[in-house]
């Protein structure tokens, strides 16, 4: 667990209770003139990490706007980097995130509770002459170790004893001397006793391997890691340092100007209270949330497998002594062998349209995606538990390409929302901009068959509107 405050969380996640409203913001002047930035300026807070598939901010901002107001309760259960997140305290908006992903949870974290620029300078100046000094010492002797470095277990260099993940082939992704390097970084980042530096370094150490080629210290060849690596680099203990260092000034000058603009606000000294994190919350069990206690949602699921999370991100988690991310746990990415495609498409006509012959037949395929739907649906089941009743969702989701079958997974979204109770308020198409937006590349990504996606606006309906045995 990155988060030690987390256990004694959950205890307090039924007392969450919305802040007055005129106590989250006192000057609402300011929260205009903080939302009047540009787009620009506010995705520039989100370079110093890549993460696949990151929607562009326009889409929250717009959403925060129009369906929500200052002082709100803006909820992401699928909150990846924290895009809406940022964008909802931007707009003087109470702010919560879950994600299933721990690199998800480290980011949104760290976007929300950023420290001063200050701080961060007196940590960093200290922080890298500890690392030189070690780096310097190990330099020395590195030869005779890297012959034995192994996968798992730890390495000893010139009295350091230094810990391995235990879940990679690590030679096989990263060069025998970088993974001295990023052993010593790993532990000297673990170490720091303050949340708000301990983050930040263990994202530098992320940001230095999930990172395109040649700007990472690993083999890969995308930041993905799903292209097997073609060339094997020499990388020797200064590169992994000066990499690690450049990082390192990247994410604290992003957060600190994060900081400038909370500050600017006047809720830089509110933000515990304005801004959660639930980690390793899966949006099929959102069991931290109370019931009707959110405004408004804005948020993306998967987009079927059209990314494979676990994979890209264990390269750097197993840096940050997280455990192996597990597969079932990812919407969009396995198959659950207890449903049974004939069943569940029993008495869902739309979704026999949806899915064509050709999928229905192929079982493997056919049940995955059928394990998606469910998954959605379960996903928007509690969406609308946790919605005030009247509470807006706005969902952004892309149609995949499966063997050359394009699934209208928004379609699939909106029966599903609609079997759930909620009333489908708008659906649009929006062209996606290859060149904004990391995904994998080949036939599955932005350059692939996803040109565009959905923007689907549910509501919950108002109480009065129900009828009595529905919801
Ligand atoms: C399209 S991305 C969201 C990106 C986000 N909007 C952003 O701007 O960074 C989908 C997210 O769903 C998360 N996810 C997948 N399965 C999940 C689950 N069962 N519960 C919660 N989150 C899940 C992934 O980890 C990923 O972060």
């Amino acid at each position: 667990m990155y988060d030690p405050e987390s256990m004694s969380r959950s205890k307090h996640i039924k007392s969450l209770r919305r802040i007055p409203q005129n106590s989250v913001v006192d000057d609402i002047t300011s929260v205009h003139r903080a939302a009047s930035l540009n787009v620009a300026d506010i995705e520039s807070a989100h370079r110093f990490h890549v993460y696949c598939a990151r929607f562009p901010s326009e889409i929250p901002l717009q959403a925060i706007k129009e369906y929500s107001k200052v002082g709100q309760i803006v909820f992401d259960p699928f909150c990846g980097s924290g895009t809406t997140l940022v964008a909802g305290l931007l707009m003087g908006r109470q702010v919560w995130g879950s994600d299933i992903d721990e690199l998800a949870s480290l980011l949104s974290w760290a976007k929300t509770h950023p420290d001063t620029e200050k701080a961060y300078d007196a940590f960093s100046n200290q922080y890298q002459k500890t690392l030189f000094e070690t780096f310097e010492s190990i330099s020395d002797h590195i030869d005779h170790v890297t012959s034995n470095v192994t996968s798992a277990g730890e390495i000893r260099v010139n009295g350091y004893c230094l810990a391995l993940p235990e879940f990679l082939p690590l030679t096989y992704w990263f060069p025998p001397k970088a993974v001295v390097g990023l052993a010593a970084i790993s532990q000297y980042a673990a170490c720091r006793r303050k949340k708000t530096f301990r983050v930040a370094a263990e994202l530098a150490l992320s940001a230095s391997i999930i990172s395109k080629w040649p700007n990472t210290v690993s083999y890969a060849m995308d930041i993905d890691h799903t292209r097997p690596h073609r060339r094997i680099r020499r990388i020797g203990l200064s590169k992994v340092f000066s990499m690690y260092c450049g990082r390192l000034d990247r994410v604290l000058s992003a957060l600190s100007a994060l900081r400038r603009r909370y500050e600017g606000m006047g809720i830089s000294n509110n933000l515990d209270q304005l801004a959660k994190v639930f980690p390793n919350m899966d949006a099929r069990n959102l069991h931290q949330v109370s019931d009707e206690s959110v405004d408004l949602i804005v948020t993306s699921p998967p987009y079927f497998d059209a990314v494979d999370y676990p994979r890209s991100h264990r390269f750097s988690l197993c840096w940050l002594n997280k455990p192996a991310p597990r597969y079932n746990r990812y919407i969009g990415l396995y198959r659950n062998s207890k449903l049974k495609l004939d069943e569940w498409l029993a008495g869902r006509a739309e979704f026999i349209k949806i899915l064509p012959g050709k999928v229905r037949s192929d079982v493997a395929k056919g049940s995955k995606w059928v394990t998606f739907f469910e998954d959605l649906r379960l996903s928007l089941g509690e969406m609308y538990r946790v919605l005030v009743s009247g509470g807006t969702a706005v969902c952004v989701i892309a149609d995949n390409q499966v063997g050359g079958v394009r699934i209208a997974a928004h379609q699939a979204m909106v029966h599903l929302s609609r079997e759930c109770g909620f009333e489908v308020v708008h659906v649009s198409k929006r062209k996606i901009e290859p060149s904004k937006r990391r995904f994998p590349s080949g036939t599955f990504g932005f350059d692939g068959p996803m040109r565009h996606e959905h923007v689907i606006v549910i509501r919950r309906p108002p109480k009065s509107r129900i009828k009595k045995g529905q919801g």
